[in-house]
């Protein structure tokens, strides 16, 4: 099928279901949502409110950067600042579907609040069909799937969800962003999970955990990118290892570098990635980031692993 000859149909749906009423975009930057954003845009014009929430979890400097994206498009974007919030809510947990859990809840109780303060009858949101058959699946809970497992959305935050893109997999998604003339680096981004790096966090998400596997990540990312992989990023593990510095033992945490060849994300490979690629993001992370003593690369397809690691 061809997907961009679809955009006409999404908006006029879009403009039927909104009619005059306001609506907020879940606006994350990833290709789902930028899309989403794009569309109801084209549909609803000024009676869409475009917001960003920091929830600070996201990769380094990325609010702005999708905050700018959108302004050279002509889309406004309210970046609201709530990462306080979703570390009160993740404090204490160590089980990956509570995690989840936690990180929905506040993620819905903050744009209830949010819709709610924008007059708005309507939550628009980059769910996709990948999302919608992990989730029914049982394979994990996304943060993004209400109503498919029986939370209705009206009654517990006060909107309602519209999803315009969710009979599509990734790269129909790709084909619609690039329709609606979003850049490159938009449309052909790699897949971020809606709980950002809590997902790659293994134990507790802490502020100062988080903010070392954010300084990992854009290692590997500035490493890897040029070989342009599905996906690619480090986890941080719960468990730690002795390492050795200037001659004593030192007790330091570990990092594991993914990266993952794949089309759809509901099976993966790990790259192929060249040897002096890997050592050099070692270098650089266990240089870098004073806490990490080793670096291991993960070759684990998927299934049976995941991609992320809660
Ligand atoms: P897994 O880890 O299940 O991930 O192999 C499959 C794909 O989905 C992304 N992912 C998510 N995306 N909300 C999202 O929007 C989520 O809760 C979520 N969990 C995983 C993951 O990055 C991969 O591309």
């Amino acid at each position: 099928m061809d997907f961009k000859n679809s955009v006409p149909d999404r908006i006029r749906d879009l403009k039927q279901t909104i009619g005059e009423e306001r609506a907020v975009s879940a606006l994350s930057g990833g290709v789902d949502s930028s899309a989403c954003t794009v569309l109801a845009h084209r549909a609803i014009g000024d009676n869409l409110k475009s917001i960003f929430i920091d929830d600070g979890l996201m990769r380094e400097g990325e609010p702005q950067q999708v905050q700018k994206i959108f302004a050279d498009l002509g889309i406004k974007v309210d970046i609201v600042d709530a990462a306080d919030e979703f570390f009160a809510a993740l404090a204490g947990k160590i089980d990956p579907e509570e995690k989840r859990k936690a990180f929905r809840d506040t993620f819905y109780s903050v744009f209830g609040r949010e819709v709610r303060n924008s007059d708005a009858r309507f939550l628009i949101q980059g769910t996709i069909a990948a999302d919608i058959l992990e989730t029914t699946g049982g394979v994990k809970t996304q943060h993004n799937i209400l109503e498919q497992i029986g939370i209705d959305p009206e009654a517990g935050y006060g909107f309602k969800v519209v999803e315009p893109i969710k009979d599509l997999f990734k790269p129909g998604v790709r084909e619609v962003a690039a329709a609606v003339d979003l850049p490159e680096e938009i449309h052909q981004r790699m897949p971020f999970p809606g709980p950002g790096l809590a997902t790659r966090v293994v134990g507790e998400v802490t502020p100062e955990r988080v903010a070392r596997v954010r300084r990992a990540t854009t290692i590997v990312e500035q490493e890897i990118l040029h070989l342009k992989p599905f996906q690619a990023f480090a986890v941080l593990l719960s468990d730690q290892a002795t390492g050795v510095e200037e001659g004593r033992r030192k007790f330091g945490d570990i990092v594991i570098v993914r990266s993952v060849e794949s089309q759809d994300a509901l099976t993966a490979e790990a790259s192929q990635v060249p040897w002096e690629v890997l050592q050099k993001i070692a270098h650089r992370i266990v240089t870098e980031i004073p806490e990490v003593v080793r670096v291991a690369y993960e070759i684990t397809p998927k299934p049976p692993a995941t991609i992320e690691y809660i």
